[in-house]
């Protein structure tokens, strides 16, 4: 006969598995950022969600007197059935509205992490909005605190989230709310302050921005700017990997960014095509920038025969035709990248953005690795 206490100890090993926060759970996670509020375009009802086990709705702004979320009417609407909709493809799909980005001043956020009382309005808009709209979590984007009290403030600002998140009142049918950031591809850029230490302790995860480290209107050599390595400099994604792992964020609170699109330039001497080569500036677009479905179109326009090269010295994909040169991450770079995540053992990665993806390639081609 088995003991009694045998069974008591089986059972609260089973309970205490099936009382294990989600967090615990999960080991590789597949994001998408959607811009919805979008100069793109595409429509919601579009986006296949199968692909992804987290979308994330970019960016909501906040005021800057209430610092309280700020959503205009299309934002609203926009919102009022994203989650129901991502849902019919993929039930188990979790939704995160972003806050922040480029609409929020660095000084609105260094003003509301610095007061408490400005923290305690933000951080109890940010649970209302989230739990209004059927939304599963919240990514903040800052960009970026610059002093060290930014950060020391941050620091604080997410220790109250974390606690206001673990003590909100939910019905049964809510899970906890998840807790990310958005952060510089490195935390050793000079004037940048992250509290690496409280990201750690509060925070589910973070997306490392690893993409525009060079563009066209930056530099007049044709690039890799989203490269994974590169030997002749710190700015690139393997190196800013490495110092956030060496700053104390675990490998597998990061999420490794996928950028869906590629910048175009105009080559000096149509010869000399390789990355590295010499240009004059932007081809096709004003700045260069394509997403992946305009530079699959432009391809297959202009010249269809014109193989797509790789070079996984930098791990980017190039096209080559006359004087246009286009770099960007095709089915190969997306393969390495992905791989480089599981070899590291990061929590996953998150794509900008799917709707730039043709056909769904990119996305379909991270997923099944
Ligand atoms: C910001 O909040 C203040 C105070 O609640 C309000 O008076 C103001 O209209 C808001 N601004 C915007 C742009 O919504
Ligand atoms: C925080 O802001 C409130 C409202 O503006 C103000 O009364 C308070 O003095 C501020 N606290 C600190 C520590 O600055
Ligand atoms: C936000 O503050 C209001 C008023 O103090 C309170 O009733 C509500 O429960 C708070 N919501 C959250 C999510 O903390
Ligand atoms: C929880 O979900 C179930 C099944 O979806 C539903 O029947 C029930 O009404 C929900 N309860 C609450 C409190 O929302
Ligand atoms: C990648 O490009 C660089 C610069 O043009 C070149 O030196 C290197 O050999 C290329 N790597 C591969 C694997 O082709």
């Amino acid at each position: 006969m088995v003991p009694k206490i045998i069974i008591f100890v089986v059972f609260y090993v089973f309970l205490a598995l099936q009382l294990c926060p989600s967090i615990a759970q999960t080991n590789w996670i597949r994001v998408g950022y959607y811009r919805y509020s979008s100069e793109y375009g595409f429509p919601i009802s579009k986006i296949n969600s199968a692909f992804f086990t987290h979308i994330v709705c970019a960016y909501t702004v906040v005021n800057s007197t209430s610092y309280q979320l700020s959503l205009s009417p299309p934002d609203e609407e926009s919102l009022s059935t994203f989650a129901k909709t991502m849902k019919k493809n993929n039930p188990s799909v979790a939704i995160l509205l972003c806050v922040g980005g480029s609409g929020v001043s660095y000084s609105t956020f260094s003003s509301m992490v610095s007061n408490s009382s400005y923290r305690k309005s933000f951080i109890n808009s940010s649970i209302k909005v989230a739990r209004l709209y059927g939304l599963q979590g919240i990514d903040f984007y800052w960009n970026y605190p610059e002093t060290n009290s930014d950060g020391f403030n941050m620091g604080i600002l997410l220790q109250e989230w974390r606690a206001a998140i673990d003590s909100e009142p939910r019905n049964s049918n809510n899970s906890q709310l998840i807790l990310t950031a958005q952060v510089k591809y490195s935390p050793s850029v000079s004037s940048i302050s992250y509290p690496t230490e409280k990201m750690q302790q509060h925070l589910d995860w973070v997306h490392v921005v690893a993409e525009g480290y060079t563009t066209p209107l930056m530099t007049d050599l044709t690039s890799a700017h989203a490269t994974l390595y590169d030997p002749s400099t710190f700015v690139n994604t393997d190196y800013g990997i490495r110092e956030w792992i060496d700053r104390g964020l675990s490998a597998n609170k990061l999420v490794l960014n996928l950028p869906f699109y590629g910048y175009s330039w105009t080559l000096k001497n149509p010869v000399n095509n390789g990355v590295g080569a010499p240009a004059t500036g932007p081809a096709i677009s004003t700045d260069g920038f394509l997403t992946y479905k305009q530079i699959k179109y432009y391809i297959k326009q202009y010249a269809p025969d014109v193989r797509v090269r790789y070079n996984s010295t930098y791990v980017v994909n190039y096209w080559t035709e006359g004087t246009t040169w286009i770099g960007f991450d095709d089915v190969e770079a997306i393969t390495a990248k992905v791989s480089y995540a599981k070899e590291k053992k990061l929590l996953g990665y998150f794509v900008w953005e799917v709707s730039f993806d043709d056909n769904w390639v990119l996305s379909r081609t991270a997923g099944k690795l």
